[in-house]
Parts: C-alpha cells; structure tokens; sequence
C-alpha cells in the first residue's frame, strides 16, 4: 500500500500522528494528515487545562474540532490525557488533598463522559512513574492524594465511556532494563491481578539518535500481561539514513509483536514538532516525505 494508514491496516494495525487543532486551517498539513493517518491523539486540545479551565466549566470546542475532522475523513481517534501532573488548570494546580481527588474524579467523569463512544482509547494517566533507579511514583499533587489515585481514575473512566481501551501512557519505559519500566509494568500487572480496568499501555517513544536495544522486548513483556501495547508519541531525532534506520526499527517491533496494536507520530512536519531543531518526523518543513518516511512505509509492508 502507499500510505502509511493503509500499509499499517494491512496488518490490522493503525498509524497515528498528532495534531493541532491551530493548524486545520493550512492546507499541506490537512493534505498530510488526510492522505496519510488512520488514527489521531489531539496534541494539546484534550488536556486538563484545555477542557477545564475554570472549575466545573468545560470547553471543549477544539477537541471536537479535532475529533469531528478526523471522524468526518474516516480516522480514529485517542483521547489525551484525562490525569497529568502537566498542563494543569491553575485552578487544579493549587488543590490538594481530598478536594483534588473529587476535582479529579469530576473532571474525568464530564471529559471521558463527553467524548463516550467516539474515542478508539484514552491516555487516563500520564506520566505519573518517576524517572532514575526507584521504580516509583512521581511526586505530584495527584500522587499525594492517595497511592490509589492512578486505579481511581481508570475505574471512572470505564464507568463514563465502557467502549474506549483505557490506556496508562508515558515516556522513558521503552528500555525494559530500566527501573521506571520496571516499576509500570509491576503496576499493570498488579491491576490486572485485581480486576482494575485497563486495557493499554502506550510508549510515548521520543527518542534520541539511539533506539534501546531491548525495545522489542518492553513491547512483547507488556502484551503479555495481557495488554495492548500503543506507541504513542513517536519522534526520533537526526536525519537521513540514521534516523531511517531507527524508525525502520520501531516500526520492525511493533509488527513483531501481536498486541503492537498501533504507532502514532507526535506531529506531522519537522517544523510542527515540540523538538523543531532535532527534525525528529516523517515529513520536513515543506511537506516533502523524508528517508524516515519511506523506511516506515517499506517495512510497514513487508519490505
Ligand atoms: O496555547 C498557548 C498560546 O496561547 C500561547 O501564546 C503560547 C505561548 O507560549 O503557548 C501556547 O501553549 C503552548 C502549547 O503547547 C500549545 O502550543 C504551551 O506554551 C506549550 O508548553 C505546549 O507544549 C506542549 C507540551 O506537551 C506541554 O506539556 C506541546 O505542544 C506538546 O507537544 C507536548 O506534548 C507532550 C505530551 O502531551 C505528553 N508527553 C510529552 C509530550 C512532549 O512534551
């Protein structure tokens, strides 16, 4: 097949790519984003901050836009992020306790409830792991409300939309020698022991010139607890056939591993990413497909 949504489905898998609700009105990117993705995460539009700026007051006008122009071209769509220690309302950042737990469970209630039935996934919890050698939480406002706050908000999120796979999401678990993964994937396997939903674990994937050589196997011990396994933020910093070669690897492990159900890319343009200056995407600044484009293309089928 000839674009990336369409090799990825051959294999009954989507591919994804980030997007700014600020950009649907540039028309390379639009020509992109519709020629080549089958599924989409909203890059900012669906977080905290952005759906509930003022307490119990929601806006959601463009997460919708971002979902009802990606369902209108036929693509799927994931739902970030219902819990974040990051892009907090000030409102939220200044809570604590047991009132930032009923904010909490409030704002995942009204959010998950809104978009029931039209999400492929939600990233509930982002990011609450810490980094270094302890294998445990990330100190946050939402950590000090209790150490069962990440199976709270799973348990209301399945309760407000029964039909998106709820997925816990975050950054540096791609080595599965490292303490952090470690320490997520005791968690998933812990919840799955005792019945807490969830469904997903996504590797967010922004990596440096160097892909982890145990990647593959991070995937396949996930997946075996009975999980799928997401990449989710995708970006890989370099250029040329380096940087080819490292997406041609992400995308190999994911093919190789049966609950790899998906990749998406955390934007489409070099110039749209958060990491502009490492050119870490498939397309360059004018839209052009780059070397890293046609590596996953070619090993997305078959190649
Ligand atoms: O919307 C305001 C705009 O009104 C203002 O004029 C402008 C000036 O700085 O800022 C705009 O907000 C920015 C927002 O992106 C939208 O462009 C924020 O400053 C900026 O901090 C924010 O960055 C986002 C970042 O998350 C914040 O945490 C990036 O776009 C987004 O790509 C990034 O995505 C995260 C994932 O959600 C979680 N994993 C890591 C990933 C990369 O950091």
């Amino acid at each position: 097949a000839s674009t990336l949504g369409a090799s990825a489905a051959q294999s009954g898998r989507y591919f994804g790519t980030a997007v700014a609700a600020g950009r649907l009105g540039d028309g390379t990117y639009v020509g992109i984003l519709n020629r080549e993705f089958s599924m989409v995460t909203a890059e900012n539009e669906m977080k905290m901050d952005a759906t509930e700026p003022n307490p119990n007051q929601f806006t959601f006008g463009n997460g919708d836009r971002i979902l009802n122009q990606a369902r209108s071209q036929g693509k799927r769509v994931r739902g970030h992020t219902l819990a974040w220690h990051g892009q907090q309302p000030g409102w939220m950042q200044r809570m604590e306790g047991p009132s930032l737990r009923s904010a909490l469970v409030n704002h995942i209630t009204k959010v998950a409830g809104h978009y029931r039935g039209q999400l492929y996934a939600w990233d509930v919890v982002n990011e609450a792991f810490a980094d270094g050698g302890s294998g445990g939480r990330r100190d946050s406002n939402l950590q000090r409300t209790g150490n069962d706050w990440i199976e709270v908000a799973f348990r209301t999120a399945r309760a407000a939309d029964p039909g998106a796979k709820l997925c816990y999401n975050d950054y540096n678990i791609d080595s599965w020698s490292a303490a952090k993964t470690q320490g997520v994937y005791r968690m998933v396997k812990d919840f799955k022991a005792r019945g807490v939903p969830i469904d997903c674990v996504g590797l967010q994937s922004h990596f440096g010139t160097g892909i982890p050589g145990d990647y593959q196997t991070t995937i396949q011990r996930f997946g075996e607890l009975g999980v799928d396994v997401q990449i989710t933020e995708l970006d890989i910093a370099g250029s040329g056939t380096q940087q080819a070669e490292n997406y041609r690897r992400v995308t190999q492990a994911c093919l190789s591993v049966a609950r790899c159900g998906g990749i998406t890319v955390w934007g489409i343009r070099d110039t749209d990413s958060w990491r502009a200056r490492e050119t870490p995407l498939l397309f360059d600044g004018a839209g052009n497909k780059k070397a890293a484009y046609n590596s996953v293309l070619n090993a997305l089928n078959g190649g």
